[in-house]
């Protein structure tokens, strides 16, 4: 952490014109975004909605996720199989205008048009006329060639044949003025990981969206939607090689759950997951013109056992994590329910307090910077909605500024009687001392030094063995030192009526803890160290950490492995890359290329040791190669070789159960 770090939430930095690379901070130019899910606005009354959509625009937020899918009070509009009822897409429509004109054409809708849990009747979803034609056999849906094409229908009369009521009777895959993507489904294959058959369907409805239906002459971008539900964090379950390798998805949707944990924040599996350069992210880049677009589709608030005082931490480091990774994301979701312990978040209702947090990196996703170019499916925010209707006090949206902050957004939300508000294990981190002293921050996470990280507190050091850039090396050890104090309020003397009484309040009221935005820390400066050595009698007294030096030295290593994602081993120290170095997710053909000193078998440096991830049968078993109908030449290769004869598969209800997530945490 520089000096500054604490200010620097409400003081912007200086700008960017000489990047450093002292951290994994992107300085790319293109925008990412936030937005949120709101599964049932269509079925508000006109106010209601209206009222809705005008809170969420003045959020910042700049997509909404909506979905066609019945619920318990509304049917869906497709009632029996190949008959649709137009009032119910007119009333979709209608919302659809209400976000053009209400945002002044500022934000944009990703269309679920099937949300896979109403094949099962899972999640709150009722079943379906597929579910009831499918009648628990539902993984046929996707492996069965006559539902295939049923489905297909469905796609077609939403997307071609369905004449706008608002758009001047065009097709809804025509208004990319409006829809930012469609998903292929919500969540194909719910909670079934590896997929056991039909796999192929992904990319043949994708080819369908893409090409037959025509997004692609509208760019309107097809997305993959949460493939078999819920990420893990070392899993691959949203982004197997049959949707990766399959042309004519554009986007790759991920959901992911995740909660605070004692060893990590929420946001810590989402600031791993995207480390600029890793598999999943150099692979997305891929080639000029053909690479996939990374969107975090839903992500929410899960409960966990430190209680519903950390749901606005929790919201806000997610947020803010992905805002610094540069990856747009979609929180999961908006409600007029009540919150309490779900993922819900109630925008209109101020007694709940979520939606402040929520609102916060919202701000912060409208100005981040992304290593992704989405300008074709959303355009950077123009003159942004200045809108009068904005209340007083409320965040006015910028014009198009991209963030010049230099250090990252503390949380503010980090409950005052936590065990720890500042440079935990899983905290983000951008620099040496931005950690607690004993751990190291690395890929912008704090974290346990790995048991063979050089230049630990304790260990030998001399002036070629170094020690970790916030150590001194003193007496031939690496010294331990203490976190950069925060300046206290000078207190007023109390008086004491008995002699020796302790204060009865607790001493930590009124203290300015670690992460206050507010705050300001010590420096160096002499008159601060005898200050502190006041409070602290000073045989126990630790030196303060250093702060790294501007640009910083790096730690000592032996491999890149030591380091971070953008920097190699040279000559022992941790060495920051330049765009010419073949280092994390540059282009290779074999491991000397790379100075991170493996080549992966897609075509990048990547780190050694990285676990090999079985695909299952499905993604594998491409051994045959056959056209699939639908599938134009040339797209025929890869995801289309796999697995797609029917195959019957009941699942049975309990199991059901247990493979679908909480009906609380999927929108
Ligand atoms: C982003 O892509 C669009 C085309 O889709 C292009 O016109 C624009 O120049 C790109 N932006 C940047 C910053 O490269
Ligand atoms: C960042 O700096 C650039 C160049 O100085 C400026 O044009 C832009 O508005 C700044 N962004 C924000 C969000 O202030
Ligand atoms: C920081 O100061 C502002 C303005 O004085 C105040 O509104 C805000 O509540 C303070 N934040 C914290 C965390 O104390």
């Amino acid at each position: 952490m520089f000096l500054s770090t604490v200010l620097a939430s409400l003081v912007l930095l200086p700008s960017l014109a000489q990047p450093v690379v002292a951290d994994l901070r992107i300085t790319a130019n293109h925008h990412s975004f936030g937005g949120v899910n709101y599964p049932l606005l269509q079925f508000f009354t006109p106010q209601h909605r209206d009222d809705t959509i005008k809170e969420i625009v003045k959020s910042g937020a700049r997509v909404i996720r909506l979905f066609i899918r019945p619920d318990k009070q509304h049917p869906d509009p497709e009632g029996e199989i190949g008959g649709f009822d137009k009032s119910l897409l007119d009333q979709f429509d209608d919302t659809l205008a209400a976000i053009h004109h209400l945002s002044k054409g500022q934000m944009k809708v990703i269309i679920a048009p099937h949300d896979a849990h109403a094949l099962r009747g899972s999640n709150d979803v009722p079943c379906d006329a597929y579910c009831k034609k499918l009648d628990g056999a539902f993984l046929d849906f996707y492996s069965n060639d006559e539902m295939r094409e049923l489905y297909k229908t469905r796609l077609e009369v939403f997307f071609k044949h369905y004449p706008s009521k608002n758009f001047d009777g065009r097709s809804w895959g025509e208004l990319s003025e409006i829809i930012l993507g469609v998903d292929l489904q919500n969540q194909p294959f719910s909670g079934i990981w590896p997929i056991p058959s039909g796999e192929s369907w992904l990319c043949d409805i994708a080819n369908h969206l893409k090409f037959t239906i025509g997004l692609d002459n509208a760019n309107i971008a097809v997305i993959s939607g949460g493939i078999s539900g819920p990420q893990k964090v070392d899993g691959i379950e949203n982004f197997p090689d049959s949707a990766v390798e399959c042309a004519a998805i554009d986007v790759i949707g991920i959901h992911g759950y995740f909660s605070k944990e004692v060893h990590a924040t929420a946001g810590t599996p989402w600031a791993n997951m995207f480390i600029p350069g890793n598999t999943l992210t150099a692979r997305a880049k891929g080639k000029e013109g053909k690479g996939k677009l990374l969107l975090v589709e839903e992500w929410a608030y899960v409960h966990s056992k430190f209680g519903l005082h950390y749901k606005k931490e929790a919201i806000f480091d997610q947020g803010n994590a992905l805002n610094y990774r540069g990856i747009p994301w979609l929180y999961s979701h908006l409600t007029t329910l009540d919150e309490s312990r779900t993922a819900r978040v109630n925008p209109l209702r101020t007694e709940y307090t979520a939606w402040t947090a929520l609102k916060d990196v919202l701000k912060g996703a409208y100005t981040s910077r992304s290593n992704f170019n989405w300008s074709k499916y959303l355009p950077p925010p123009s003159s942004g909605p200045t809108n009068a209707q904005s209340g007083e006090g409320e965040w006015k949206l910028k014009k198009a500024g991209l963030t010049n902050i230099t250090a990252l957004p503390l949380n503010p939300y980090i409950p005052e009687q936590s065990d720890c508000t500042f440079g935990c294990e899983g905290h983000l981190c951008d620099a040496a001392d931005g950690c607690a002293p004993n751990l190291i921050c690395k890929n912008s996470v704090c974290q346990q030094n790995a048991e063979n990280q050089l230049g630990r507190s304790g260990e030998r050091c001399d002036s070629k063995k170094v020690c970790q850039e916030h150590l001194r090396c003193s007496g031939g050890k690496c010294q331990a030192c203490s976190v950069r104090p925060s300046i206290q309020p000078v207190e007023p003397k109390r008086e004491r009526t008995i002699p020796g009484e302790v204060p009865p309040e607790d001493p930590r009221r009124n203290r300015i803890i670690p992460n206050d935005p507010n705050g300001s820390c010590h420096t160096d400066a002499l008159p601060t160290l005898f200050a502190l050595s006041q409070v602290t009698p000073s045989s126990n007294m630790l030196p303060i950490c250093l702060s790294p030096s501007s640009p910083p030295r790096g730690n000592p290593c032996e491999s890149a492995s030591h380091c971070d994602a953008n920097q190699y081993c040279s000559w022992g120290l941790c060495t920051p890359c330049s765009s010419s170095d073949a280092c994390l997710g540059a282009l290779c053909r074999s491991n000397n290329k790379c100075k991170t000193g493996y080549c992966n078998s897609y075509g990048r440096c990547d780190y050694p040791g990285q676990k090999k991830i079985i695909s299952g049968p499905g993604a594998s078993s491409g051994k045959r190669s056959r056209r699939i109908p639908g599938v134009p030449k040339g797209h025929e290769r890869g995801p289309a070789k796999v697995r797609s004869e029917a195959m019957k598969i009941n699942v049975p209800k309990e199991k059901v159960a247990e493979t679908g997530w909480p009906t609380t945490a999927t929108a």
